[in-house]
């Protein structure tokens, strides 16, 4: 116990002591170039009043992805025209070229002055899923003001990060800021319903250049506030992975037959059986094999007694909390591969006996396993021949990216959330249980990071997908305020890392 109890100071002493020698030293060597080349964030009223105008304009065009092979293409057309019309300067700066991909999405290339530092990437998409205004205090594609709030579907997922990201880099050259260091800005159209015609066609057209990026920013978390109630501060988790996922098909095929003399089974009562027993067998729980439980030790201290106890000594008490993260939906999908039946076919008039039942169950697969794991664990559950198990889709889950002091990218969000977000005390790594457009760029970088510079409430968390999705003007700004700081930390970040390195 105590010795664990000193690691984990050691661990932050010695944190401390680094981020202490390199920001004192950091300044004093490079202080002319700071005070030469730094912007403040700090923007006109007018500038202000534009941006938060821009982003309602943006939220009024339905971009809506209905399924994979159905969105609005009229509004994904007219989004591309709208971005011309709001940020004229990124289609006639010289350094910065403009494409369109996969017919709707967009690609800028910006070239930055020194050609020795290795290229990023800032990632959103402008779709959007369905909203029916039932439900809505305001309509969904309003983007009206109300209560200091912009409200609207994709104020959170994601245009927010689509506009924030264009408007910084606009007013970073309308004071003719140079960047240093070469990035990419890449906004899907189709990211709701798989990323397959923008994020996985702009991933192959830069591998056929041959691009590697240094690292990659997409949506995915947040800085998390009320989130463990028990928590008084908000903290920022960066996501540096997501789940994988399993889409099988359960099938199973009968002779037909006239009800009056019915089979002992029938497709249908063999299906719902093995259905109810991959329901009853949960996949096993993997805390402790996880990034989860680094995430609450470095967060045990910001918890009340008994919690910091019990999470500063996981050697003893992993067992009770890992059954206490069992009960709560969103921190059992991040122990554990989840089960969730989604479909269910089966029966076509009241005296038939249906020969085919067929039913479709989602998993979403941890980390510490395979999707070759995850089928075997549901073949050896269902444990019936007659079921016939069909693949429809399946991915790996997404490989770590790497969150130490050497991470470039880790880094820069940290340092990036720390002057933007004063109140927060912890950045943790994390992992994302939802899917992003990233998952198409792992050929181009290995430091892939998922992070939404707005601090959120769970009740805006179950807004996204949902009702009343919205920002506040002051959440909206903000956002903006971290992409303009971070884009030139990432160009004045090339000393501070090899400093560290020398450390
Ligand atoms: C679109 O997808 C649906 C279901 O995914 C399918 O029924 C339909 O045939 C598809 N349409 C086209 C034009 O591919
Ligand atoms: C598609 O978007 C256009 C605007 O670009 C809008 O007028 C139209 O109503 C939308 N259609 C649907 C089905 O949402
Ligand atoms: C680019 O557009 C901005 C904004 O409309 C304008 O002020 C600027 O003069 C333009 N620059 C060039 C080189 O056309
Ligand atoms: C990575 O590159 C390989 C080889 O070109 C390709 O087969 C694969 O699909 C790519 N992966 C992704 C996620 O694009």
């Amino acid at each position: 116990m105590a010795l664990r109890y000193c690691g984990a100071l050691a661990l932050v002493a010695g944190l401390l002591l680094i981020f202490a020698t390199v920001s004192s030293s950091e300044s004093q060597k490079s202080r002319n170039h700071m005070e030469t080349l730094r912007i403040p964030p700090r923007f006109s009223q007018k500038e202000s009043t534009e941006m938060k105008e821009a982003l309602k304009g943006a939220i009024q065009i339905p971009t809506v992805s209905f399924s994979r092979n159905k969105s609005n293409t009229t509004a994904l057309a007219e989004f591309g025209k709208y971005i011309r019309k709001v940020f004229p300067r990124l289609f006639n700066t010289t350094f910065i070229q403009h494409e369109v991909v996969g017919e709707y999405s967009h690609l800028f290339t910006i070239q930055g002055a020194d050609r020795s530092l290795q290229p990023y990437m800032l990632l959103a998409h402008f779709d959007v899923v369905p909203a029916p205004e039932e439900g809505w205090e305001v309509p969904p594609f309003s983007g009206l003001e109300r209560d200091g709030f912009i409200h609207g579907r994709g104020t959170l997922d994601n245009k927010n990060s689509v506009m924030a990201i264009l408007q910084a880099l606009q007013l970073l050259l309308t004071r003719n800021y140079i960047p240093q260091r070469s990035f990419f800005i890449a906004l899907g159209h189709d990211e709701e319903v798989s990323g397959l015609n923008g994020a996985q066609k702009i991933a192959t057209l830069l591998q056929a250049r041959g691009v590697q990026l240094a690292f990659i920013v997409d949506e995915g978390s947040f800085v998390l506030d009320g989130f463990l109630p028990s928590l008084k501060t908000p903290f920022a988790m960066v996501s540096v992975s997501e789940k994988g996922a399993l889409d099988l098909m359960l099938h199973v095929n009968m002779t037909p037959g006239h009800s009056s003399a019915p089979p002992k089974e029938t497709s249908i009562g063999i299906l719902a059986a093995a259905l109810s027993r991959l329901e009853q067998t949960p996949m096993p729980n993997l805390f402790g094999r996880g990034i989860l439980k680094m995430t609450l030790q470095q967060l045990a201290n910001e918890f009340p007694f008994p919690h910091n106890i019990f999470l500063n000594n996981l050697w003893l008490f992993q067992p009770l909390v890992s059954r206490f993260l069992e009960r709560n939906p969103i921190t059992n999908a991040m122990i554990r591969t989840t089960t969730a039946i989604t479909k269910f076919h089966a029966g076509i008039k009241e005296n038939v006996i249906p020969s085919v039942a067929q039913a479709v169950v989602n998993f979403r697969i941890h980390h510490a396993q395979t999707v070759q794991e995850v089928f075997e664990f549901v073949k050896n559950t269902v444990a019936d021949d007659r079921v016939q198990l069909q693949v429809l889709r399946a991915f790996e889950p997404l490989p770590l990216s790497p969150y130490d002091d050497q991470s470039l990218g880790y880094q820069l969000l940290s340092q990036t959330i720390r002057s933007i977000f004063p109140e927060v005390n912890i950045v943790t790594p994390g992992i994302c249980i939802g899917n992003t457009d990233s998952r198409h760029y792992t050929n181009l970088t290995t430091s892939i990071y998922r992070f939404n510079p707005v601090r959120l409430q769970p009740q805006g968390f179950s807004s996204i997908h949902g009702l009343n999705e919205k920002i506040s003007v002051q959440d909206y700004e903000t956002q903006v305020k971290f992409i303009f700081e971070l884009i030139q930390n990432a160009d004045s970040y090339k000393k501070l890392a090899r400093h560290l390195h020398d450390l």
